[in-house]
């Protein structure tokens, strides 16, 4: 009998964690390697949600077992945040706090999905929706946005791919890997759609909702349309903008059923998230704000930095996008040319290894996120390293064949 599960045979590792393990590999054999793979803030976790932690470790608060799905004190700073940044009102009882937001949509698709379910995921996507979905049994229904809909989809490409199958429609704006963000207008497109199907639920991953640019306004779905708050999941974390992808908290907001049940996977899966992240948490969500800005003028310079040097390379064609912190460039224009190292160029998967092979620079293939040829560069990391980087892709580029 085979050891392994066969649903194992439904997905695939992390395309992201294989670019940065090549990247660790080059680096330990002695190159100068500049990785821009990561998908984390470069800054460090703010003083004043260490020092809540550290309060909490030293009272004795971060010893023991919390409630499953989050503390009460965590839950009511949720429902808080929810209320004052996103205009929704939610009760404690409809909170889930999971180890980062991968949990909480983990929570969500265990949950919720049926052998056949039909999950509407716009691409290019996170990674790791479709095996997450995969994983609990759904089928993942991939919906293109290209560049010349700036990475967004349009409410015609919506409806023709709801079916009577439709669970979930997953929306991730700002996005990862494109940054592209929603606009209202846009958004209201999409729900009123959405509005005219009462059996898809709408799950919308706002985890990168504070790293937006150029006075770009964020809402999320249930917001722009209330009718549809009995059925949508709102997620969010602090990861990204708190600067805290090492502590794991996400949360979401919710019909109570949903949650209900998201807390029983949890139950019997990993039991609460580390006491001592929900109070770093609730120190995060209640106490001041004033480093996003900050955080995010630097993000912005990055941004304009990198799309500039992109669009001077032979070859690529880069957007600006509205959040988060990547870039999304077309690297159509390279594909058929030749590497110095002799090889041709097939799709984005050998320009990203001849790319870091050849110049040291580490960046991950558009074709793992859905939509190539084309790669994803994150810029929260060092600006210099960023120069250095984008110089490297420019002689990369100036040098096919
Ligand atoms: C779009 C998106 N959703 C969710 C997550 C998961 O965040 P967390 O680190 O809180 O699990 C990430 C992390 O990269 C992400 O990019």
């Amino acid at each position: 009998m085979a050891l392994l599960a066969d649903h194992l045979k439904r997905v695939k590792p992390s395309a992201t964690i294989a670019v940065s393990d090549k990247a660790r590999a080059l680096k330990a054999a002695g190159r100068n390697v500049i990785g821009l793979g990561a998908g984390e803030p470069d800054f460090d976790t703010p003083d004043n949600i260490k020092e809540a932690a550290i309060k909490a470790i030293q009272s004795g608060k971060a010893s023991k077992y919390t409630a499953v799905d989050g503390m009460p004190e965590l839950k009511e700073a949720i429902v808080r945040k929810f209320k004052r940044e996103n205009g929704l009102d939610y009760k404690a009882s409809q909170i889930n706090v999971g180890a980062g937001g991968k949990q909480v949509l983990y929570n969500a698709f265990m949950a919720t999905l049926n052998p056949g379910d039909e999950v509407i995921i716009p691409a290019p996507y996170w990674v790791s929706y479709p095996d997450m979905v995969l994983l609990a049994g759904g089928t993942p229904v991939e919906v293109v946005a290209t560049m010349q809909t700036g990475f967004k989809i349009t409410a015609a490409q919506l409806e023709q791919a709801i079916t009577p199958k439709t669970k979930w429609f997953l929306l991730n704006s700002p996005s990862n890997p494109s940054g592209a963000a929603y606009t209202h207008a846009e958004l209201k497109a999409l729900t009123d759609v959405l509005v005219r199907h009462p059996h898809v639920y709408v799950m919308t991953d706002d985890m990168y909702e504070h790293l937006t640019y150029d006075d770009f306004k964020f809402f999320t779905p249930a917001q722009v349309e209330p009718s549809l708050y009995e059925r949508t999941l709102t997620i969010n974390g602090c990861s990204k903008a708190y600067c805290m992808t090492g502590w794991r908290i996400g949360f979401a907001g919710g019909p109570e059923p949903l949650i209900k049940a998201m807390a029983m996977i949890q139950s019997q899966s990993t039991t609460n998230p580390a006491a001592v992240s929900q109070w770093a948490a609730v120190e995060a969500l209640n106490g001041p704000k004033d480093f996003i800005p900050k955080h995010n003028k630097i993000f912005k310079e990055r941004r304009d930095l990198v799309v500039s040097m992109l669009n001077q390379a032979n070859g690529l064609k880069c957007p600006t996008p509205e959040g988060a912190f990547y870039v999304y460039p077309s690297c159509a224009g390279t594909i058929g040319k030749t590497a110095p190292s002799g090889k041709k160029l097939a799709g984005d998967e050998d320009f990203v290894t001849e790319l870091l092979e050849t110049e040291g620079v580490a960046v991950v293939q558009g074709t793992a996120f859905g939509l190539g040829p084309a790669f994803r560069i994150s810029y929260a990391t060092k600006t210099e390293d960023l120069e250095e980087a984008c110089r490297r892709i420019q002689r990369f580029c100036g040098n096919l064949k």
